[in-house]
Formats: structure tokens, sequence, C-alpha cells
């Protein structure tokens, strides 16, 4: 009977291609039942629920093997059709309830994975911010201003690229004179120049204001030297500058034993030594006795007991001229000296580049 042979032949069909689903589904059998799947990672039940979805489609969608043995019922004898639609209707639940709770179990894997990811434990302590803290320069020029400040002086900040005229020129120093080599700096290719020296403000200021006058000038200055343990080409300084009538040297000297008594205590002494600056005239290095020894000789000092603070004297006539101020009514005094190596000897640096280096180790003991 030809329709018997057929019905036999669909028959081992079907069971063909559910041999073939339940090969393919042994691989996600264990997750069936959903016990013993506490090693599966989340990764891995995202993964295999693709798969199983892939699975899914290949073996009851539209095209599959499946979908075409079911379209052969109609062409299954009468007699038999009953029975062979039982048969494939159990196969397709069979398949249908493997998928159905396999998914079940991947799915609940992969929820309680994407909670457990997602966690956030609400009681754990904040992390507090680092908060940062000055620079030890920064330090030292706050505690320079605040003296001079209470001393009755204007702080002035003035630009750092500048021209020749009040870099040297309107400081007394022409063109071709040796101090400008002892100066060098950085160029600009429109004839500016980054400051050498912080002296450049009395001049700006002394426009500004006219005399009398009192101001402090702290900030940057560029040097064309070649860094070392002593050197940078970059520093600071701190200009001070005083015009008023009558002023004299014992004024200046005053003013800085002052000064020095407010930074290292009423024990520490200054003096004079003759120098010479172009701007200056009479002209003085300032040194103070020893802020660790008390002057007896020590490694800050060097065995001197001196420390030296910077150049200093009375405003030349020239300076005065160059801004219209009349050097028969006023005089005044100046003085200079560099923060980076003042801070360096009072926190014991061998090296002035440690300040400028940006190590977290180094300045969070400024703290
Ligand atoms: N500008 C000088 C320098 O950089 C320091 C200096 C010396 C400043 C004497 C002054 C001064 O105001 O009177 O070497």
């Amino acid at each position: 009977m030809a329709e018997g042979v057929k019905y036999k032949d669909l028959i081992l069909q079907a069971d063909n291609i559910f041999k073939a689903f339940e090969q393919e589904f042994e691989r996600f059998a264990r997750f069936r039942t959903g016990v013993g799947l506490e090693d599966v990672t989340l990764k891995d039940a995202e993964s295999l629920q693709a798969n199983l979805n892939d699975l899914r489609t290949r073996h009851t969608g539209k095209k599959s093997a499946f979908a075409s043995v079911k379209k052969l019922i109609g062409r299954v004898g009468q007699e038999d059709r009953a029975a062979f639609g039982q048969h494939v209707q159990s196969l397709e639940s069979e398949i249908e309830r493997a998928l159905g709770e396999t998914d079940e179990v991947l799915k609940a894997l992969v929820s309680a994975g994407r909670l457990e990811r997602e966690r956030i434990d609400v009681t754990l302590p904040g992390r507090r911010p680092r908060r940062g803290h000055l620079h030890p320069i920064t330090l030292l020029r706050q505690r320079i201003e605040d003296v001079f400040v209470s001393l009755g002086y204007a702080i002035e900040d003035d630009r750092e690229i500048e021209t020749d005229y009040y870099n040297f020129d309107a400081l007394n120093i022409p063109d071709g004179h040796p101090a400008r080599d002892a100066q060098d700096t950085f160029y600009t290719t429109d004839g500016f120049a980054l400051r050498s020296q912080t002296s450049t403000v009395q001049i700006h200021a002394m426009e500004r204001r006219t005399a009398p006058l009192r101001m402090i000038a702290p900030g940057r200055v560029f040097r064309r030297d070649t860094p070392d343990a002593t050197h940078n080409p970059m520093f600071f300084q701190v200009e001070g500058l005083c015009v008023d009538r009558g002023i004299t040297m014992a004024h200046l000297k005053g003013t800085l034993s002052e000064f020095v008594h407010r930074l290292f205590g009423p024990d520490v002494r200054t003096r004079f030594r003759p120098s010479y600056f172009p701007f200056t005239e009479p002209s003085a290095e300032v040194d103070y006795s020893c802020f660790k020894c008390g002057g007896n000789g020590c490694r800050i000092c060097k065995g001197s007991g001196w420390i030296e603070l910077g150049g200093s004297g009375m405003v030349h006539r020239n300076v005065l001229t160059a801004v219209g101020i009349d050097p028969d009514v006023f005089t005044g005094f100046a003085f200079g000296f560099g923060i980076d190596r003042m801070s360096a000897l009072m926190y014991k640096l061998d090296d002035i580049r440690l300040l400028f280096e940006n190590d977290v180790r180094f300045l969070e003991q400024f703290n």
C-alpha cells in the first residue's frame, strides 16, 4: 500500500528531525533543570541565550525542516492522518517545552547576573576627594606679601612679556651695557622678551602711580640659564620700591630688617655689602644672619653665618627721570630678591629644581 509506506516514511522523517534537535539541544540540557549552575557567568548565560534563540528559529521557524513535515499532514491517508498528526504534535510540544524551560532558566540567570553587576552598596562610605594645597613658593610669597602689606605697600602684578625699554633702558641699562649680558633671556620674533627681572614693575608702577608710592611686585622671571641644582630658566623674584620725599638708606635698612624679623624672628640681623646695580646708586647686597644657626655657621649658611637676601639700593636719578619723577624732590629705595632661593634655604632643599618638577611626593610635604 503506497499510502502506508508514505506514512511510515513520514514518521521516520519526523523522528529524525526530532533527533537532530535533541542532539543540538544536548549542550543546553543541563540548563533546563536550573540546578547546579553557580559557576555560570553572566557573559556565558547571555551568549547561551543567544544560541538558544538561534536554535529555536532553526528548528521551529517557518522555514524549519519540522515545519515542512507538518505541511505533509494533508497528504497522509485519511486513516493515518490523526495518528500522524498526534505524533508530530507531541514531538513539537516536546521541543517547545525543552526550549521554553531552558529559556526560563537562562533568563533568570541573566537577570540575576545583571542585578549583581549593577548592585550599588549605598551603605559604603564615600571616597573623599583629595584636597590639594598651595605650592611652597606660593606659601612663601603670601607670607612676604603679608609683611609688606602691613607696612603699607601695595602689591603690583604686571606683565611677564616685556619690551627692551622696561626690562633695560628705563632701568638705566642702555643698549650695549654689560649688565644686559648677565640677564640674557628668551625673545619673541617681534621685539618682545620674557622679563629677566621684576625690576620692570618699578617702571610700570611709577608711570601709573607717580610718587609717592610704596609697592612690592612678586612674580615670575626668566633667564637663559641651563638648569642645575641652583639655577632654573624660570624663577620667582619679589621687587620692592618706596619713593617719597626724604627717603634715605636708613629707611631701606629699617624696612629690610623689619622684614626679616617678621619672617624669621627678632634675633635675625641684616648687613649691607657695597655692590653695583645700574638702577640704584648707591647699591648694596643685603644679607641676614642665618635663621638656623643664628650666625655661628652651619650647613645652610655654608659656615659663614650669613645668607644673602638680594640686591638693593637708592633708586638712580636716571630711573626717576625716565618716569617723569623729579629726582631733586623725590628719592627712593628699591630691593629685589629671589623667592625660590629663599624657600630652598628655608626647606633645606639641595636642588631648586624640585620646586618645579611637580612630583606629588615632594609637594605634599608642604601641606
Ligand atoms: N633686579 C636685580 C636682579 O635681578 C635685583 C635687584 C637689585 C633689584 C637691586 C632691585 C635692586 O630693586 O635695587 O638681579
